[in-house]
């Protein structure tokens, strides 16, 4: 296993006892919205994260939901969600997980997802395969949307859940099951390992996503990713396991 494999897993698995420890005690909120929240818990597990990352490279650039620190003069970046499914995380539901990539000139090369609950650990790294547990997995073999479960996200504002709400709508008369998960990150990892057949949401950053990317690909699936119409500056996604046709799972909004 290659050293940045290495830091991301032993960091993703510092935060994630953080994450244990805390679950179903007493939180600190930092911000409350009418559909999401923030925890002082997200910015201590980025600190964690970061600290580890940054001893052991400590020229490498952060892009993370909780703070990012540029470096002109590096090509190496490290993309963290410190908790994707805080809202979970805060009503005492244990669907979250970690989230750690670098990127290397902007190209994904490892990638870590950390489910502390299950004890569910994903790594990839570019051009190999990828892992659930040190097991190699692979995406689904469904070819048609009518046997496909699809999980769908509908990210935090209204705008955006109006959209996501009518991808469910319609996915739901087509597909076998439609999830609605509330982690980006594991959604990605579940299409990697073949429980999902695939993933919608039209708006979501870098860190829900970078390295759920990494583990789509490795295990065989295929992502279409591009700017979202929903959300300035953000990102829409669609993962699934390359079998079944595309445009049946993107007909509401192309
Ligand atoms: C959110 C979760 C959610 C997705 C949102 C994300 P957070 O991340 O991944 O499932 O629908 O788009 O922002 O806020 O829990 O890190
Ligand atoms: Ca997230
Ligand atoms: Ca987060």
């Amino acid at each position: 296993m290659n050293e940045y494999l290495d830091a991301a897993i032993g960091a993703a698995r510092e935060a994630g006892k953080l994450l244990r420890e805390n679950f179903g005690g007493p939180l600190k909120v930092n911000v409350e919205e009418a559909h999401d929240i923030k925890l002082e818990l997200d910015v201590r597990s980025q600190d964690l994260i970061t600290r580890l990352l940054l001893q052991r490279f400590p020229q490498h650039a952060i892009l993370g939901e909780e703070g990012s620190a540029a470096n002109a003069s590096t090509e190496f970046e490290w993309v963290i969600d410190p908790i994707d499914g805080t809202v979970n995380y805060f009503y005492g539901i244990p669907h979250f997980c970690i989230s750690i990539a670098l990127r290397h000139k902007g190209e994904i090369i490892a990638g870590v997802i950390y489910d502390p609950m299950r004890e569910e650990l994903w790594h990839a790294e570019r051009g190999g395969m990828a892992y659930l547990n040190e097991k190699a997995i692979n995406v689904s073999t469904h070819r048609h949307v009518s046997e496909a479960v699809v999980s769908v996200g509908m990210s935090k504002t209204m705008i955006e859940v109006e959209v996501g709400l009518s991808i469910f709508h319609d996915m739901l008369t087509r597909a076998r099951k439609c999830r609605l998960m509330g982690s980006a990150a594991l959604d990605l990892a579940y299409v990697a390992t073949g429980r999902f057949d695939a993933y919608i949401e039209r708006s979501v950053n870098w860190w829900d996503i970078a390295a759920g990317v990494l583990l789509v690909n490795c295990a065989g699936g295929v992502l279409a990713i591009s700017p979202s119409a929903v959300q300035e500056g953000k990102l829409s996604v669609v993962a699934w396991n390359g079998k079944i046709d595309r445009a049946s799972l993107t007909k509401v909004y192309p």
